[in-house]
């Protein structure tokens, strides 16, 4: 079947979920507030770096089953399914989710809906939130009970987002009645034909399947990133420690990669603001131990600088580091709570001269850095550095070679900080190899 979308918020997750939907076959309509991004959008220009979405939105704006507006109104005209996409980031100065955009969202939208539709909420939220929502939903909108409210966690990564949207792993609906399961069946029905498993059940877990997930994702790099720590100290090795692990298939490889640590837009604030809930509504100890996960995360990038220092020497003034890599993760220009913008920063702070490079987060980075130096390369970056640190998993990192870099650097100073270069080939070439999770000597 193919529907009438509405998708509320045309960031991350709104642009790749309404260009999936066109490309299923659905009729979309993108709202998002910012003028600048509905015009560009328009346009066939994707805002973010995204493998394939730029193929996908310029297809569903061909086909006109995609176009992008800023007025509600013609959003609550077109639907008969409203996702709302909007961003939920962490409050400023609180460890706790900021939801304003989340309800001004749903109060702009509610009294403009005159006809039977349901309301689908993707956004992550604390527990609790959608029952909030649908009471919401009920009290402004004229439609009133015909209103239904819906929730459907998206578990999209960055830079894999197309792909796992378009051949999810699971679907996840939570509902209050038969009638919201059937259109959340019919929206997604190309998808579980195609295998996608469906899981039914009601709002709260719904909800709560997201954070649980990115909680259990959080708190599995941690672990790991804790058993660094401990091979540092105990004379062992982090990476053969993982692989050995990994091998037992109820653990598992995934997210097993210890280095410095995961940042984005999501695991950090996610981790935060499912505490807090758990916190109100009483059962705060249960996660107690995500508050661990989270220190034991901002320690990699403590434990980098102190091995910068032990490179650089303990006073940073003047001296010329090189950063390599500045989004949160390869794959992405995302810099939200990126590790190695980060520790760039805390270096600069310190007085170091720190030349960052990343092959596609430069713009970003240089938007939410401007106090930084960047390069346009590898070998700019590295240009008379005294101590080099690798701190996002680019493959054009990873397959660097000591070679390279002969005569470029003022010392061979190297800090793997996503442990992806083979020690012993710089260990070889006369370089003072360190990384993250294993002993040194
Ligand atoms: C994460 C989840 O993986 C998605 O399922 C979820 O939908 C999304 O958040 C969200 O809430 O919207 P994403 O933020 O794109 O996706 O990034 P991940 O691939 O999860 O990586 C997070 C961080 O962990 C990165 O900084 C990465 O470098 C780091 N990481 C990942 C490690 O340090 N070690 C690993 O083994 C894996």
């Amino acid at each position: 079947m193919t529907a009438r979308l509405t998708v509320l918020g045309a960031g991350y997750l709104g642009l790749t979920h309404a260009a999936c939907m066109a490309h299923l076959g659905h009729d979309v309509l993108g709202v998002d507030t910012d003028p600048g991004r509905v015009s560009l959008l328009n346009a066939g220009r994707v805002p973010i770096h995204e493998p394939g979405l730029s193929d996908l939105l310029r297809d569903g704006l061909n086909s006109g089953r995609l176009a992008f507006t800023t007025s509600y109104r013609h959003g609550a005209e077109h639907g008969e399914v409203h996702f709302i996409c909007v961003g939920t980031p962490q409050l400023r100065g609180r460890q706790r989710a900021d939801l304003s955009q989340l309800n001004r969202c749903v109060t702009t939208l509610a009294p403009l809906l005159e006809r039977p539709c349901v309301v689908v909420g993707k956004s992550t939220v604390p527990a609790g939130t959608a029952a909030r929502l649908a009471g919401e939903l009920a009290r402004l909108a004229p439609a009133g009970a015909d209103v239904e409210l819906a929730w459907n966690p998206e578990f999209l990564r960055e830079g894999n987002a197309v792909a796992d949207t378009l051949a999810p792993d699971r679907i996840v609906a939570g509902v209050a009645s038969a009638h919201a399961e059937r259109i959340l069946r019919a929206v997604y029905d190309r998808l579980l034909a195609e295998g996608a498993r469906l899981f039914v059940t009601d709002l709260a877990t719904a909800e709560l399947a997201k954070s649980a997930a990115n909680a259990f994702l959080a708190t599995k790099i941690s672990f790991i990133n804790a058993m660094g720590e401990v091979c540092e100290a105990a004379g062992g090795d982090v990476t053969v420690l993982s692989d050995i692990l990994g091998a037992d298939p109820r653990i598992g490889p995934a997210f097993l990669r210890p280095g410095l640590g995961f940042g984005g837009g999501c695991l950090p604030k996610d981790i935060r603001a499912f505490l807090a809930r758990a916190a109100e509504l009483g059962a705060g100890e249960a996660l107690g131990f995500l508050r661990e996960v989270d220190t034991v995360n901002l320690r990699c990038r403590t434990r980098m600088i102190e091995l910068t220092c032990a490179q650089g020497g303990q006073d940073l003034t003047d001296v010329p580091v090189c950063v390599l890599g500045a989004a949160f993760k390869s794959g992405s220009d995302d810099v939200r709570d990126s590790p190695a913008l980060d520790v760039a920063q805390i270096l600069h702070g310190m007085g170091a001269r720190v030349t960052v490079y990343d092959p596609v987060a430069l713009a970003s980075a240089r938007q939410s850095c401007p106090q930084l130096r960047y390069a346009g390369s590898v070998l700019e970056a590295a240009r008379g550095a005294d101590v080099l640190l690798l701190a996002t998993e680019w493959p054009e990192f990873a397959e660097l070679k000591p070679v390279q870099l002969d005569g470029v650097v003022a010392r061979r100073n190297i800090i793997d900080g996503r442990n992806v270069l083979d020690p012993r080939v710089w260990l070889d070439a006369g370089w003072d190899y360190r990384a993250l999770g294993v002993a040194v000597g």
